[in-house]
Formats: structure tokens, C-alpha cells, sequence
């Protein structure tokens, strides 16, 4: 390839990044392949699949694809990968500046920002937008003849990817895990393993039944802050709590943290997960378990007339009946 040409090719690259918001774009329409935009709106389908051009085939060289979808009001879009094989001269998914490549872009205060770019041949983690819109474009710049391309399938969902729990209708994002129904499970953040979008909230409500608490183990936490995660230094966070508002008895959890346990005082416990406008990371997958609150000295000793303290004493006095039955066969 001569200076020439180079350099025309990485102007196509530069200004295809550029004139994406406004067209503007310096080539003539047919240069780009644009057959191969489309836009998916959840009023047509709320799932489906998007691939390369022609995938599993080859894409050709000088390929950009646009990806635009539309959602209404609460939806997010996820994308999941099936399968994801782009050009790479080395392989190395970290740099992906002027290779083949699949961008991700979401509205932040108004603008389209670039939040993720994958590039080479490990399958990305979920995608999901932080409102009801998103856009990918598909830049296959060398392409090859062993090159597939990509697979993968998008939904509009508004339960932010997480299955487990019973989701509340009235709020924007918060589930609701029951001993009566499972007394353990797993959990996790928005989008996980993904990275979680960004101004989202959710809760997670645990009930337990009358003598029980909640113990959480978190397997994975990687939430971007710094301590004491506080909105001064646009820290997102998780917050834990016995009640409904804050309880200082814990501190706001961020940063990356090793696998930790966290235990409620009594039946009700809450977790929060919050994020900000700006950075983000893989955020957390725990499981949660109900257990017997254990009956403590201090429990016995000390009754109060709290229902389960009384249990409490109740369940170590049936202990000593029993004992003593047993004893005096
Ligand atoms: C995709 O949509 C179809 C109906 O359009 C539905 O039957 C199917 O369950 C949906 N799949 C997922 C993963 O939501
Ligand atoms: C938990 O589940 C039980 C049994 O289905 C139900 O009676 C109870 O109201 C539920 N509690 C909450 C807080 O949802
Ligand atoms: C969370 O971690 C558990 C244990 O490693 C795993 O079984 C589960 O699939 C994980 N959940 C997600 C959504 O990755």
C-alpha cells in the first residue's frame, strides 16, 4: 500500500469515528457498505439476532455497519454475544485503535458517547445501554478470509438481566427475594458479568421469615469509587442496610474487593446498587442464604421483648426440655 493510500485509509477511520453523530462524512455514501445499517425498534420485536455482514462468512474490507436501537420508556437494550472472530494482526483484544472493531455508544447528558470497543477474537460480556437507546458500529477495516465476524442477540428488557428475585412493577429497578420462596440463590448487579450501565439504581430487598436473617457472600465486586464511595468523588457504590433508609452501621462499599460476607441483624435486609454518569465497572455477583438467627448468650441473657429474642429464649428453653427428656430416660 503506498503513503497515499494509508493514509486515506486511516482518514476513513478517523472520520468515520468523527462524522458519526453528524453525517458529514467525507466519502461518497457507497464507500461505506451502508446497506448494512439498520435500526431495530421494540415495537417491532423485543429480541433478535444482528451479525456481520454475510456472517459466517467473511466481511469484506472497508465494512461499517450501524446498529441502531430504539427502545420506550424503561427498556434498556442488552446485547449478547454468541460469537465474535474479527481480523487482529496480533490478537490482542486490549488494542483495538485502527482494527477491526465493534464500538458502543449510548446517550450520556444528551450526547452519544463511546463507552466500549472490542476488537480481535474474545467473546465480549454483555452490552447494555442506560436508557432506552443504544448504537454499535461495525468497522472491519482489513477484514480476512478466516474472519467470521460477530453473532449476537439483543433484547429490550426492563429487568436490567437479572433473573433471580421477583421484580417490583412500581419501581425502576428492584427485586424482591423471599425465604418463604427460596431461602438461597444468587444475585448480581445490572448486566453481569458485563459492565453495569451507568445512572442506574437498584434494590434489593431481602425478607426473611420470624427468627431468620439474611447472609450475602459476594463471590465478584469490582464497583468503580473510591472510599468512602461518596457522590463527591462520583463514586458509585452498594449499600447495605436493615432498614428501608440508610443504616450507618455499614459503610458504602466500591473499588475492587475480595470475596466478603455481609449479614443482616434481622429478618428484613437491603442492598443497594448505585452508579453515576461517568465510569464504570463489572459490579458484583453474590448469593444470598437465609439462616436461623443464632441463639447468643447475650439473647438469652438479656431478653427484650422483640418477637424474635422471645423466640429466641423460647427455642432455648424447648433445647433444655428436650435435653432433659432425653436425660432422664
Ligand atoms: C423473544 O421474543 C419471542 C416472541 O417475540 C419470545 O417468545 C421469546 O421468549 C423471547 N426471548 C427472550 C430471550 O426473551
Ligand atoms: C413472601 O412469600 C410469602 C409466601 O408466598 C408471602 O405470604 C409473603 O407476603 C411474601 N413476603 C413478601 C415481603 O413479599
Ligand atoms: C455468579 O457466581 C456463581 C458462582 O461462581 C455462578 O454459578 C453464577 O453463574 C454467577 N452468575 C453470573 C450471572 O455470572
Amino acid at each position: 500500500m503506498s503513503a497515499t493510500a494509508k493514509f486515506l485509509k486511516l482518514l476513513f477511520v478517523v472520520q468515520s469515528v468523527a462524522g458519526y453523530e453528524k453525517e458529514t462524512f467525507g466519502f461518497p455514501k457507497r464507500e461505506r457498505g451502508s446497506s448494512c445499517d439498520n435500526t431495530y425498534t421494540s415495537d417491532t420485536a423485543k429480541n433478535g439476532s444482528i451479525t456481520s455482514p454475510g456472517y459466517p462468512s467473511p466481511y469484506s474490507e472497508r465494512t461499517t455497519c450501524r446498529y441502531d436501537f430504539v427502545g420506550r420508556g424503561r427498556e434498556r437494550v442488552q446485547i449478547v454475544f454468541q460469537d465474535f472472530n474479527l481480523f487482529h494482526p496480533t490478537e490482542d483484544s486490549k488494542d483495538c485503535n485502527d482494527q477491526d472493531s465493534l464500538m458502543a455508544f449510548m446517550h450520556i447528558d444528551g450526547r452519544m458517547e463511546k463507552i466500549e470497543t472490542f476488537c480481535a477474537s474474545s467473546l465480549p460480556n454483555p452490552i447494555m445501554s442506560n436508557g432506552p437507546r443504544l448504537k454499535l458500529e461495525f468497522h472491519g477495516i482489513s477484514g480476512s478470509r478466516y474472519s467470521r465476524g460477530f453473532k449476537a442477540t439483543y433484547i429490550f428488557t426492563e429487568d436490567f438481566g437479572i433473573k433471580s428475585g421477583v421484580q417490583l412493577p412500581d419501581y425502576p429497578c428492584a427485586f424482591v427475594y423471599n425465604s418463604s420462596v427460596s431461602v438461597k440463590g444468587h444475585f448480581h448487579s445490572p448486566n453481569f458479568p458485563g459492565l453495569y450501565p451507568r445512572d442506574t439504581e437498584c434494590h434489593f430487598y431481602f425478607y426473611g421469615n420470624q427468627g431468620e436473617r439474611v447472609r450475602l457472600h459476594f463471590l465478584y465486586f469490582d464497583v468503580e469509587g473510591v472510599i468512602p464511595c461518596e457522590a463527591t468523588t462520583a463514586s458509585d457504590y452498594v449499600e447495605f442496610s436493615n432498614y428501608m433508609n440508610r443504616d450507618r452501621k455499614y459503610s458504602r462499599y466500591c473499588g475492587q474487593m475480595n470475596e466478603f460476607s455481609v449479614e443482616s441483624d434481622r429478618v428484613f435486609f437491603r442492598v443497594t446498587f448505585r452508579s453515576n454518569d461517568r465510569l464504570d465497572g463489572k459490579g458484583f455477583n453474590a448469593t444470598y442464604q437465609f439462616i436461623d438467627e443464632e441463639i447468643t448468650p447475650t439473647v438469652i441473657m438479656i431478653p427484650t421483648n422483640s418477637g424474635h429474642h422471645f423466640k429466641g429464649v423460647v427455642s432455648f428453653l424447648s433445647l433444655v426440655v428436650l435435653l432433659l427428656s432425653i436425660l432422664s430416660r
